[in-house]
């Protein structure tokens, strides 16, 4: 039989390229959201051709929640549906609670009323940790914070599935905590990669305020690679608990300016334009996670090199082709599978 995965939050970033990644390992897939954001990936992919179920229902209506898991008869949840953006989160707080707090309760007791789930997924993020300051790197032990409502959101939710977890309230599961992911089809404002590919496109120059700023860059495969090992390969009654780092690689940081300098040698940026405009404003600093465990566990680790992150997540197609870009990512969903040279040694 096929396995069957219900996506929460299908409509968005990582949840179409997580869509694309099931199907291409033959997976029956169906999904949970709200309208796709125009011009977003889910709708220039046509991700919703190749569903089961693609439903329409916000994850804070409970019995709709528990009606579509009854309709639907998955084997797996993986729940992404969040309001996942920083700066939302201070415009609406309440709705950010509401959909990552009591959105996350839903999905937990809709899973344990279905019968058909055997294990479930619940997505948070990096940003769980409690800023301890001294740039160290956290591992799942450490305590849990959050400066701003969608943090704070993230780290309840957190709290409340692990909870949930281990006092089998729900079906056995996990929590996995990633940071920012880069790749094809992300529309996102205030990111370095989505503006940078909008000011070629439209011949403008690229601000930037923090030239000096390093991050880490993970390719949004690496990252769902990692949360998929995890459903599949990590021990549930792990005492250990139920939560599991997926992070950047230690390796992959970069500068934004490495970042810009970089892409002006890619086929089509040359024409790139920068002005920098530096602020007095301090970027906090990047926060870092540590994903031995998964690596000590089941041996997860990121397999695409900091270039090649950078090269696919650069790469482009033109607004006007039709399949174009669902093309680009199953291409680049095929090149991963296969390409064992790029694993970082
Ligand atoms: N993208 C990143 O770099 C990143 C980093 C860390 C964690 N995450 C987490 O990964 C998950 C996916 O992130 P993304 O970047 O794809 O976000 P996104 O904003 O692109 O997608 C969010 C998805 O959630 C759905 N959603 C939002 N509110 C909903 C509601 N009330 N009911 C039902 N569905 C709702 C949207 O329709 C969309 O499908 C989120 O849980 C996010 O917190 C993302």
């Amino acid at each position: 039989v096929v396995p069957h995965y219900l996506v929460t939050g299908h409509t968005g970033f990582k949840g179409s390229w997580l869509s694309l990644l099931l199907k291409s390992r033959g997976h029956t897939v169906s999904g949970l959201a709200l309208d796709p954001p125009i011009g977003g990936l889910f709708d220039r992919a046509g991700i919703s051709f190749d569903m089961e179920h693609d439903l329409r229902v916000d994850v804070r209506d409970r019995e709709e929640v528990i009606r579509a898991f009854k309709r639907v008869k998955p084997d797996f949840v993986i729940h992404m549906a969040a309001q996942a953006l920083v700066r939302e989160g201070y415009r609406d707080p309440l709705g950010t609670y509401e959909t990552n707090v009591n959105g996350t309760l839903n999905i937990l007791q809709a899973s344990d009323q279905t019968d058909s789930i055997t294990s479930q997924l619940i997505v948070t993020t990096d940003k769980v940790y409690r800023d301890s300051g001294g740039g160290r790197s956290y591992v799942e032990s450490d305590p849990l914070g959050g400066n701003d409502p969608y943090s704070a959101s993230k780290a309840a939710a957190d709290i409340m599935a692990q909870e949930f977890l281990q006092n089998q309230r729900t079906k056995p599961g996990f929590v996995v905590r990633g940071g920012n992911v880069v790749g094809a089809g992300d529309v996102s404002r205030d990111r370095l990669i989505p503006d940078l590919l909008r000011s070629v496109s439209g011949g403008e120059p690229l601000i930037i305020r923090y030239p000096n700023a390093v991050r880490p860059w993970q390719h949004v495969l690496d990252c769902l690679e990692g949360y998929l090992s995890v459903l599949a390969r990590a021990d549930s009654r792990d005492p250990g608990g139920p939560a599991w780092n997926i992070g950047p690689s230690n390796q992959s940081i970069f500068s934004v300016q490495q970042v810009v300098e970089f892409a002006k040698k890619l086929r089509g940026f040359s024409a790139l334009e920068v002005d920098v405009q530096p602020t007095h404003l301090a970027e906090t600093d990047s926060l870092s996670i540590d994903s031995g465990r998964a690596q000590r566990a089941f041996g997860w680790e990121n397999r695409l090199t900091r270039d090649r992150t950078l090269q696919m997540a650069l790469t482009t197609v033109g607004r006007e082709s039709e399949h174009g870009l669902r093309e680009l990512v199953n291409s680049q969903i095929a090149s991963f599978e296969t390409d064992s040279t790029s694993a970082v040694t």
